[in-house]
């Protein structure tokens, strides 16, 4: 991949960035976990300190090619500004056209401004490849180079992520760097015993990733929503919780074939089952496979976590994805805290830790961990799980 520095000088050059501030925003609109917002950092410090006029195209949540006020920007350039508080920081709400353009020309050497988000035009998402080169043409205009760092967007072939870098030279940045290097190192060629936390509410969304990785893990241990498809399918009963009973057949075969790649498959045994979906339901510690009829599961139990915490202890190479539980209700925040626990443990013993992004990555910000408790936190959700299935990601591709 190109970097930085193979774009050659870049004092006094408009470069275009592409961030990922996809942040979560409570029901106030006010942000709950920067982590991608620092994880920018490192590029934008890069090309401040080079003299860059820095132009960043990034998005937030999915707008549909529509302005809605709920998904602008402009809260981001202001926490942006917060964290560089030596760097002049503005906000366009033009993301394209002559008024950016002359927004733009007002930036000094190492200044920022961050465009509107990019997918309030509906090309940028567009599956028609006219159509996106278009916008990507707009988007061309704007500057001299382009530096990809969105990790958490590489996995979109959209106009600001992968035609953009057709048109314009072009480099991966700090961000995206960091992030192919610890997943290439967690998959490639894994240090063994390595294991694979899979949490989170749908097995649908994590099919391509289970496939792939009981090819590759010496351990799978499954937790959160999902867990509760694979009770059934092993004749548990799980009362209210999440499941996909359209998955069990799937899920079979999956333990199935655990079993002849000789995986270590890790099921939770106990369960912290509620009376209903709220902060402070009421609630009991149940065998998994004994949820009763009018209660579901809200986190794994304390046996499973110690049964987590176990599997882990040998571990070298660890990859967590998807919480074990509600984590953003205290009271059943404690099983992925626990396996939250484990991984600070197994990295103080030597392991290579890798956090696979989406609620997870927010879970241990939330809980007060920070980057140096794991070898890595990925900005990635859906990029970081499409990289472990060993998918091309066309925003990487292109950067070859
Ligand atoms: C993410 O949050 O995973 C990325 O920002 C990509 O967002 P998307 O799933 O809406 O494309």
């Amino acid at each position: 991949m190109r970097t930085i520095s193979d774009l050659g000088p870049i004092e006094g050059k408009k470069v275009i960035v592409r961030s990922d501030f996809n942040v979560p925003l409570d029901e106030n609109g006010a942000i709950t976990d920067d982590g991608r917002i620092r994880a920018a950092l490192p590029t934008l410090e890069k090309l401040i300190s080079a003299n860059a006029k820095i132009i960043i195209l990034a998005h937030l949540g999915r707008p549909k090619g529509e302005r809605k006020s709920e998904f602008s920007l402009e809260i981001v350039s202001k926490k942006l500004a917060q964290l560089l508080p030596n760097t002049s920081v503005s906000f366009s709400p033009e993301t394209i056209g002559e008024q950016a353009i002359e927004n733009i020309n007002k930036l000094n050497n190492g200044e920022i401004i961050l465009m509107e988000n990019v997918r309030f035009d509906k090309r940028e998402t567009s599956k028609d490849d006219i159509q996106r080169n278009e916008l990507a043409k707009e988007y061309a205009r704007l500057g001299d180079l382009f530096v990809s760092d969105g990790f958490g967007v590489v996995h979109r072939k959209q106009a600001s992520v992968y035609d953009i870098a057709k048109l314009l030279p072009s480099a991966a940045g700090e961000l995206i760097f960091k992030e192919v290097s610890a997943l290439e190192k967690a998959t490639k060629n894994p240090e063994r015993p390595f294991a694979v936390i899979l949490g989170g509410s749908k097995v649908s969304d994590k099919l391509g990733v289970i496939s792939a990785l009981l090819e590759k893990a010496d351990k799978l241990l499954i937790c959160g929503g999902m867990s509760y498809t694979f009770t059934l399918a092993m004749g548990g009963e799980v009362g209210k919780s999440l499941q996909e009973p359209d998955q069990i057949e799937t899920v079979k075969k999956y333990i199935e074939t655990a079993k002849k790649n000789g995986v270590e498959l890790v099921l939770p045994s106990d369960t912290v089952a509620a009376f209903d979906f709220s902060p402070d339901s009421e609630s009991k510690i149940v065998p998994s496979s004994e949820i009763p009829n009018d209660m579901e599961g809200l986190d794994i139990g304390p046996a499973t976590a110690q049964s987590f915490a176990e599997a882990l202890k040998d571990a070298k190479t660890i990859v967590w994805n998807g919480p074990a539980g509600v984590f953003e209700f205290d009271k059943f925040s404690t099983g992925t805290k626990a396996i939250a626990k484990a991984l600070i443990l197994a990295k103080k013993n030597g392991a290579f830790t890798v956090i696979g992004g989406g609620d997870s990555a927010s879970a241990v910000r939330k809980f007060g961990y920070g980057e140096n408790d794991f070898s890595h936190i990925s900005t990635g959700g859906g990029a970081s799980l499409e990289f472990l299935e060993g998918k091309t990601l066309p925003g990487l591709e292109v950067l070859n």
